[in-house]
């Protein structure tokens, strides 16, 4: 079907001349024509955007779809469909799933089963050790030719430096890009939340900031001596932001991500026990948020990933210590971000959508995130105008357990267009 998108406020990151209030044609999946006053042929379905933003169909470089093993948490079907309903158009998961994403037949499972079931487009990072069980590299070359183009043992730490050398040192070679979950198991082992003020007035263990910024600064030191890329997946921290930025003034190439839940919460809402703040790494305090939020307009951050980490309703509702780490993030990412980072902070919407669209599309090695003549049309409208509220239950991920609910949120999207394709409107 042909599709108009008319009076709309292009937000067009890598495209600095096909931005501002342009029309969009779609034809055959494809854009069509980009430009001022087009008009709808016969058969062709208008969308009035106006007074609404159009970005290029948001791509989250940190999901967990949980499928194989863990679909009672969620699944390829309900994570695409909470996905679109977020605006994204392309998520990267994550390979904790059972069995762990760790060779040519499992990528092509996901692959297969995201074909046939989801909404919108699914890639996949692969383990970096075979099981994650940080003994083993994978096969990376095989994982390679099968289009996989990031590694990473995301959930634990490669606690072998020396393997985590060699990961680096062959991962650049394809090229693969290795993700590091930065996180010292020694220190965090047993913690439930930051630790700091409230973790004592609450009498739960805590984390260290130090068990992410040991292992940064460790992760770090390793890429610059294999000359490897690498990622630096939720950042959390003070310190950890600070390294990162020194690293990449001294010109490594190094990227880091952050969360909408660690720009946004501080370990202060953990008071009163609600399960929903539990996550890792932990919600930390003011001046972490800040610096979190800094990176992001300094560019030190480029990217903003959602860190979705479903668990089912029995598995939160547990005492503290005892429910799983994980926030269900899809479904408020992008509210969060033009609520927190561009109402309240002031950073221009162009370098938010950045972080959502073209930047983490590069760590994917793919070449979306932008809107041209003759592109996918994979596309998001969003509304700023919109004031809405966090409901849990209307998610379409099987994860309900968000420390946003019940939150008022400015901003929301409207239509989320994959391949030319309407797969989400609001209602
Ligand atoms: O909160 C988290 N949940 N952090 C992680 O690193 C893993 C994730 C999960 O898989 O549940």
């Amino acid at each position: 079907m042909n599709l108009l998108i008319k009076n709309g406020d292009l937000v067009n990151p890598g495209k600095p001349k096909l931005n501002g209030k342009l029309d969009l044609l779609v034809k055959q999946g494809k854009i069509a024509k980009i430009g001022e006053n087009l008009k709808a042929g016969k058969g062709c379905q208008v969308i009035d955007a106006t007074r609404q933003y159009v970005f290029p169909g948001l791509v989250d470089l940190h999901v967990h779809l949980r499928e194989p093993g863990h679909e009672y948490k969620e699944d390829i079907a309900s994570g695409t469909k909470a996905a679109a309903r977020g605006g994204f158009t392309t998520i990267n998961c994550m390979p904790n799933t059972e069995p762990p994403i760790d060779n040519r037949s499992v990528v092509e499972f996901v692959r297969e089963v995201a074909k046939a079931s989801g909404v919108i487009r699914v890639v996949t990072t692969a383990c970096i050790t075979k099981g994650r069980a940080g003994k083993e590299l994978v096969e990376m070359a095989d994982l390679y030719e099968a289009g996989v183009r990031t590694l990473s043992d995301d959930g634990d730490m490669v606690e072998d430096a020396h393997l985590m050398r060699r990961a680096l040192e062959y991962a650049g070679m394809f090229p693969l890009t290795i993700i590091s979950h930065a996180e010292v198991a020694g220190l965090s082992r047993g913690g439930d939340m930051n630790e700091g003020f409230v973790s004592t007035k609450l009498g739960l263990k805590g984390i260290p900031a130090a068990a992410e910024e040991i292992a940064v600064a460790r992760d770090i030191r390793l890429a610059e001596l294999a000359k490897a890329r690498l990622h630096l997946a939720h950042l959390s921290t003070t310190g950890s932001i600070e390294l990162l930025r020194t690293a990449q003034k001294r010109g490594l190439p190094i990227t880091g991500e952050v969360t909408p839940h660690h720009f946004t919460l501080t370990d202060e809402e953990t008071v009163g026990y609600d399960t929903s703040t539990k996550v890792n790494p932990p919600l930390r305090e003011r001046q972490d948020v800040l610096a979190c939020v800094r990176g992001i307009e300094d560019g030190t951050i480029s990217c903003i990933a959602t860190d979705h980490a479903p668990h089912a309703g029995f598995e939160k509702e547990r005492e503290y210590s005892r429910a799983p780490f994980g926030i269900s993030g899809l479904e408020t990412a992008v509210s969060l971000a033009f609520t927190e980072l561009h109402l309240k902070h002031k950073i221009p919407l162009a370098t938010i959508i950045a972080a959502l669209t073209i930047n983490p599309a590069r760590i994917l090695a793919l070449d979306i995130g932008t809107l041209a003549e003759n592109g996918p049309a994979s596309l998001t409208i969003f509304d700023p105008n919109l004031k809405w509220r966090v409901e849990p239950s209307a998610f379409l991920s099987k994860g309900k357990s968000t420390p946003f609910a019940g939150r008022e949120l400015t901003g929301r999207v409207s239509s989320t267009i994959y391949n030319g394709r309407l797969v989400y409107q609001f209602d």
